[in-house]
């Protein structure tokens, strides 16, 4: 499918997360402004890319636009957005203009951009609560300031005010964790692609190749397949750099006998994967990149073991974290019980990171890890990734760890929670250390 065609929100679901928005706005306003345009110098654009919570609600990729979901007993959205201009478009394509935006979005009335600050005050005039990104600038935050100005110092008129602001992503957050069907097959989608760009880079991993050819497979493969291209800069790192976790300078090339770390996912239809595998760029690994590996995949498995709805997030940390622990009390670098191991956090040195991050429109999506102390609880449809790993930097490893120095590895699967358990979206990439073995080259 053409990328483009893949950035889509069918109508009923736009209006179905519109509806739990104006649920638990009551009778505040939220306000999405789009994303600015980036340029890459002076008036060259570079490719544009969409606020995800404007297009959550909207299905809008258009720059230049601003929703405004207006809650209360009469629930409505505006859309204020760029109209045509012929002489725009001859630079930067065509534009969808106000009735493309209402076709579109659905929205209940479209205005052009102009008139947003005549029109916005009012709108927040009226509302308890403000939802809106602090930072956002310019007219939107000028009328915002007026609104809780005049609120403060007049008193409400019509039992309303505005009084308070806050994050769109108090009532966001928590609905993008789950996903729906049509979210899920791009998700599938995007994974699939992901799975086939680093087919494709395994293929031209050679001891002495450069990173960045192999960087360069990966991203063709993705584009060639259909992605937008990688959703975040792609991490390919030889050697010691296996062990800088988000490496993405890609310009070394790999050392005999090395390791490469392969950290990407490809964008589509908006949406992410995000795979890791670590190759021997030889073909084989040697003892002591086995040995860590073989731990670092036990602990991938532990977490996915562990995943199945009510369990929390953080048992699934906790799963891959014990096997890491085992694994390293095993292979001499910590000692003692794994318990009191776990207990101190002499670990931390060689997993500094946790296992999990949320996946979907961004490849961080949000949605909190723990409130109140207690770790969240999954749900059917939650995607997030399961990604442990070792890293013996060189300046860690003296003494009894000095063997391991230089092995950083990482394993990342993308899972959603099912009925009873999980669904590993990427598993057709194998992570066995020998069939990574047979990936890697001609
Ligand atoms: N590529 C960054 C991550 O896996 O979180
Ligand atoms: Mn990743
Ligand atoms: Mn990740």
């Amino acid at each position: 499918m053409c990328p483009m065609t893949a950035v889509s929100a069918p109508s009923g679901e736009l209006v179905r997360r519109r509806a739990s928005v104006f649920d638990a706005l009551g009778d505040g306003v939220m306000v999405l402004p789009a994303a600015p345009i980036q340029h890459a110098s002076r008036d060259t654009e570079r490719p544009y890319v969409p606020d995800r919570e404007l297009f959550y609600l909207t299905g809008l990729v258009e720059p230049g636009c601003v929703a405004v979901l207006v809650g209360g007993s009469k629930p409505r959205m505006e859309v204020f957005a760029r109209s045509r201009d012929p002489e725009a478009e001859l630079w930067s394509g065509p534009r969808l203009g106000l009735e493309g935006v209402q076709r579109k979005s659905g929205a209940d009335e479209v205005y052009p951009i102009q008139e947003v600050s005549t029109r916005l005050p009012a709108l927040l005039g009226d509302a308890d609560k403000i939802h809106v990104r602090l930072g956002c600038g310019g007219v939107i935050e000028h009328a915002i300031m007026g609104a809780l100005e005049t609120a403060r110092a007049r008193g409400a008129r019509q039992g309303t005010g505005p009084r308070g602001v806050i994050d769109p992503g108090e009532i966001l957050d928590d609905l993008r964790l789950v996903k729906s069907e049509h979210e899920l097959s791009l998700i599938r989608e995007a994974c699939r692609i992901t799975m086939e760009g680093h087919r494709a880079a395994a293929q031209v991993i050679a001891q002495g190749v450069g990173e960045w050819a192999i960087e360069a497979e990966l991203e063709r493969a993705f584009r060639a397949a259909g992605a937008t291209g990688p959703g975040f800069e792609s991490i390919v790192g030889g050697g010691e750099n296996t062990c800088v976790l988000h490496y993405v300078s890609n310009d070394v090339s790999v050392p005999e006998g090395a390791l490469v770390l392969i950290d990407a996912g490809a964008e589509f239809g908006l949406y992410h994967g995000d795979v890791t595998r670590t190759y021997p760029a030889s073909g084989r690994f040697t003892e002591e990149q086995r040995a860590v590996y073989e731990v670092v995949d036990r602990a991938r498995e532990a977490g996915i073991a562990a995943v199945r709805p009510a369990a929390t997030i953080g048992d699934v940390h906790d799963a891959s974290t014990r096997v890491l622990v085992e694994g390293l009390i095993d292979l001499g670098v910590l000692s003692g019980a794994v318990d009191e191991a776990l207990e101190e956090g002499a670990h931390r040195d060689f997993f500094p990171h946790r296992t999990s991050h949320w996946l979907g429109l961004d490849v961080h999506d949000p949605g909190d890890y723990a409130r109140l102390g207690a770790s969240r609880v999954l749900e059917p449809g939650m995607v997030f990734t399961i990604e442990p790993g070792l890293y013996f930097r060189p300046a860690l490893c003296d003494g009894r760890v000095a063997r391991w120095a230089g092995i950083g590895i990482r394993v990342e699967d993308d899972v959603v929670v099912t009925a009873d358990g999980a669904e590993v979206l990427t598993a057709d990439l194998p992570t066995a250390a020998a069939e990574v073995e047979g990936l890697v080259g001609w």
